[in-house]
Order: C-alpha cells, then sequence, then structure tokens
C-alpha cells in the first residue's frame, strides 16, 4: 500500500498461541511487540516473551497501548473479545487473522467489525499456516497474503504483510473476508494431505517472484 508504513510501530498480538507467537517472532524485529494475554503473568509466557523480544499484558492494557492490533484468537470468541476492546482498538487498524469453521454465513471479520465498530478491521494472516508466517518463500515461489477490509487496516495489514515477506494481494472490502474464510477451509484440507508447509500464490497479478 502506497505511503503506509509501520516500521517502528506498537503492535499488539491478542493471543499468545501459534499465530500470535509466529506474528510476535516475525515482526519483533522491526516493531514493538506486546501479547494481549488473559494470563499475561502466567511464568509459561516468559521464555516466549525473552525468545521473542516482546512485552505481555492484558487485552485491554496491551491494545490500549498499541498502534496496530492483531488479533489471534480462536475464531468462535474473536467477535466477543473485539467487542470487549472495542474503545481501545478504536481509530486503530484492526488485522483479524481468525478462522472458525462452523458454517456462519456472516464472516469473523464481519462480525468483529460490528463488536468494534470504530476499528480499521482488516482481514490477514488466515489462509496459511503460521508455521509459514516468518518464512513465506518456496522452492517454487513466494505465498501470496490476501488482504481485505477498510482501507487503513488494509494499509497496514499490506506493510505488516509484506515486511514478513509476503507477495501481498488486496482484495477488497470486509464483505470479501468470507472467501479469505473459504480459502483458509481449502488450505486446512491440503494441509490434511500434503502437509502444513503449502501456500497460496496468485499468479498474473504482478512480477512474479
Ligand atoms: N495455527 C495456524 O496455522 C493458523 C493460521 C492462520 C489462521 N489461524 C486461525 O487463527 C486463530 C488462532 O489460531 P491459533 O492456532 O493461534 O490458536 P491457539 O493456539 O488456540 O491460540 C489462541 C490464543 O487465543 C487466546 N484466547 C483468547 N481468548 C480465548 C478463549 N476464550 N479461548 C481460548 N484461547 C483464547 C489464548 O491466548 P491467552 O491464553 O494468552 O489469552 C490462546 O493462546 C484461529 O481462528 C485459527 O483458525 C490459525
Amino acid at each position: 500500500m502506497d505511503g503506509v508504513t509501520t516500521t517502528g510501530a506498537r503492535v499488539a498480538v491478542v493471543g499468545t498461541g501459534s499465530v500470535g507467537r509466529a506474528l510476535a517472532r516475525g515482526l519483533a524485529a522491526d516493531h514493538e511487540v506486546r501479547f494481549g494475554s488473559r494470563t499475561p503473568d502466567d511464568p509459561s509466557l516468559r521464555g516466549v516473551l525473552d525468545d521473542v523480544g516482546a512485552t505481555a499484558a492484558t487485552p485491554s492494557e496491551a491494545t490500549a497501548w498499541a498502534d496496530v492490533v492483531l488479533l489471534a484468537v480462536p475464531g468462535p470468541v474473536a467477535a466477543s473479545v473485539a467487542g470487549d476492546l472495542a474503545a481501545t482498538v478504536a481509530g486503530k487498524p484492526l488485522i483479524d487473522c481468525t478462522n472458525r469453521f462452523d458454517g456462519d454465513e456472516e464472516s469473523v471479520a464481519e462480525a468483529v467489525a460490528a463488536a468494534a465498530p470504530a476499528a480499521h478491521v482488516a482481514k490477514a494472516f488466515n489462509t496459511i499456516g503460521a508455521n509459514r508466517f516468518t518464512d513465506p518463500t518456496f522452492p517454487d515461489g513466494t505465498a501470496t497474503m490476501f488482504v481485505c477490509g477498510d482501507d487503513a487496516g488494509v494499509a497496514a495489514a499490506s506493510d505488516l504483510a509484506a515486511g514478513l515477506g509476503f507477495d501481498v494481494v488486496a482484495v477488497g472490502g470486509l464483505e470479501t473476508a468470507r472467501h479469505l474464510e473459504a480459502l483458509a477451509a481449502l488450505w486446512v484440507a491440503l494441509a490434511g494431505t500434503y502437509g502444513r508447509d503449502v501456500g497460496f500464490r496468485l499468479l498474473g497479478v504482478g512480477d512474479g517472484g
């Protein structure tokens, strides 16, 4: 996205699971990273914090501190977590990285946006395994990171994904998030067959890589 850089920004990663840890690990070199965790003082987090070079606080503290927020909690609770944080994500890019596979017609991202209406909600980081977030280049090309949503959210998500090495493709507004969530379901099926070291690449939109 033209002219937008998140370098040096304060990034809150809400959720300390596979996705949160991988994003924090990848982003900590160029950003200040703080996890938002239900148990920020849990001793089991210490090793991760030291390893990643991040800090931890409660989700509301971390998001109040942050310039950009990544939501990396289970899909079924994402909207409720976003609703609890609506005040502290207001006016900020809120990047929904989650999926749910229960056939709900509304995407998680749209539910997140409804729960946090003043945030700049984007969808990203949901169509490839967390194991490749910091290593998106395969022998046969670089994976595409599909991003959609509000302009400011898309700009922030695109800059973060490009910084991690992805080729970024913006696919439209948040109404297209349901297609990215469907693509994630396809990724899960493919990973079951071929293993987690697979990723999507869109051809014909850039200069290759
Ligand atoms: N794993 C992947 O490769 C991958 C890739 C792309 C997208 N996704 C999607 O990203 C989302 C997160 O995936 P994940 O693999 O990181 O999940 P996970 O390992 O289960 O971690 C989710 C984290 O969310 C936090 N959390 C907040 N509220 C919670 C609640 N009510 N119940 C449980 N955890 C809660 C927890 O951190 P605290 O305990 O510190 O609060 C937990 O560690 C999912 O929707 C998933 O489908 C996953």
